[in-house]
C-alpha cells in the first residue's frame, strides 16, 4: 500500500522549487468557494495551529456537550467494544489532539493487543505533537501518523488486523450525505471481514441545546469561526477586515444541521494576491460550516449506502450522542 503521505517523510525535506505548492489546493478551494453564491469556505480550513487550539477550547466549554458526551460513552462502552472486535490496530480519522485515543489504546493494551496506531489528520503540526506524545505514552505501540485530507482519497498504511477504524467527534457532521457516503465507501473498501468501524455522531435534539453549543457565552466559537479569515490573511496575504465580520450560527430543524456563517457588517472589497479582488455586500455571508445531526435511521441509511452495517448502536442515556460500531458487508 502507498504510504507517501507519512509524516516522517513529509517533515523530512522541503522541495526547493515549489514555494507555493503547499497552498495550491487551498487557493483553488478558496477561489471556488468565494466565487459561489452564497459564498462558502470549507470547514477543514479552520484547523491551522490557532484554529486547532481554539477547537480544543471549544471542547471544554460548558455549552459544548459533544466531546464530554462522547468521552463518557466511550468510557462506558470501550471494554465491550474491544472485547467484541479484539483489534490489534487502531486507525483514527481526523485524530486532532487524540485525547480520546488513550481510552481506546489503554483498553486494547489491557486486553492483549495494541500493535499500531495510525492517526490521520489534515493538521500536520497537531499530528506531529500528538505522535510525539503518544510515542512517549505507548513505547510498545507503533505510531504511524498520516498527514492527509480525508475529504480526498487517501491510503491507509498496512497494519496488523483486526483493525478498528475510528471516526469520532461527530466530524462526519461536516459532510453532506453524498460526501459522507463517498468517504465511508472508501473506508468500507479498505476493511477486511474482521475489521470494524467506530463512528461517533451527534444526535438530533432540542434546538435550544444545539444553538447554545454553537453560540457559547465566552465567544470561543465566534473566535474559531473568525480565525478562518485571519488564516487567509496570514497564509494567503489576504486583507479581510476581520473585525467587520460577525459570527452567526443556527440550527435548522428542517435540514438537521447547524450552519455557521461569517456576516460582513459593511460593503467592502478584499484582495487575495493569488486570487484577485472579491467584493462583499453589507450583510452578505460566507458559509463556513455545516454540522449535521443524526438519528439511527439517518445513520443506517448513510452507512448502508456505503457498504457498512451497524452491529452495535450505543446511544447516551440522555440521547445526546451515539456511538455506532459497524462492519463492512463483504
Ligand atoms: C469537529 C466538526 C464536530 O461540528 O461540532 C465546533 C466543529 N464547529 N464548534 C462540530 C465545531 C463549531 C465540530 N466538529
Amino acid at each position: 500500500m502507498k504510504n507517501d503521505n507519512r509524516l516522517s517523510d513529509i517533515v523530512g525535506g522541503t522541495p526547493a522549487y515549489t514555494v507555493h505548492r503547499p497552498h495550491q489546493p487551498m487557493v483553488r478551494d478558496v477561489r471556488h468557494g468565494l466565487a459561489r453564491s452564497p459564498k462558502q469556505l470549507s470547514p477543514k480550513y479552520f484547523y491551522d495551529e490557532r484554529g486547532s487550539e481554539l477547537f480544543e477550547e471549544i471542547t471544554q466549554l460548558p455549552e459544548y456537550y459533544l466531546t464530554r458526551a462522547e468521552r463518557s460513552l466511550l468510557e462506558q462502552r470501550i471494554a465491550e467494544i474491544i472485547a467484541a472486535v479484539r483489534p490489534c490496530s487502531l486507525v483514527e480519522l481526523g485524530a486532532g489532539s487524540a485525547t480520546k485515543t488513550h481510552i481506546i489504546l489503554d483498553e486494547m493494551r489491557s486486553s492483549g493487543c495494541a500493535e499500531c496506531y495510525v492517526p490521520i489528520d489534515v493538521s500536520k503540526d497537531f499530528l506531529k505533537a500528538t505522535a510525539t506524545q503518544l510515542r512517549a505514552d505507548y513505547v510498545d505501540v507503533q505510531i504511524m501518523p498520516v498527514v492527509s485530507d480525508i475529504t480526498e482519497p487517501f491510503a491507509l498504511p498496512p497494519v496488523a488486523s483486526p483493525t478498528l477504524v475510528a471516526f469520532l467527534g461527530s466530524t462526519i457532521g461536516n459532510f453532506s450525505r453524498e460526501e459522507a457516503i463517498r468517504l465511508l465507501s472508501h473506508i468500507a473498501g479498505e476493511m477486511g471481514p474482521t475489521d470494524r468501524f467506530l463512528l461517533g455522531a451527534d444526535l438530533i435534539k432540542d434546538p435550544a441545546i444545539i444553538n447554545r453549543a454553537y453560540n457559547d457565552s465566552q465567544g470561543v466559537t465566534a473566535a474559531f469561526n473568525l480565525n478562518v479569515l485571519e488564516r487567509l490573511n496570514r497564509e494567503l496575504n489576504a486583507n479581510f477586515p476581520v473585525s467587520d465580520y460577525e459570527h452567526h450560527a443556527f440550527y435548522s430543524s428542517e435540514h438537521h444541521r447547524v450552519e455557521m456563517h461569517l456576516i460582513a457588517r459593511r460593503t467592502h472589497t478584499v484582495t487575495i494576491p493569488e486570487i484577485g479582488e472579491i467584493s462583499f455586500e453589507k450583510g452578505e455571508s460566507i458559509r463556513t460550516e455545516l454540522s449535521y445531526k443524526y438519528d439511527r435511521p439517518i445513520l443506517e441509511d448513510i452507512l448502508s449506502a456505503s457498504g457498512l452495517s451497524i452491529e452495535k448502536w450505543m446511544p447516551a442515556d440522555d440521547g445526546s450522542f451515539a456511538l455506532a460500531l459497524a462492519r463492512a458487508e463483504g
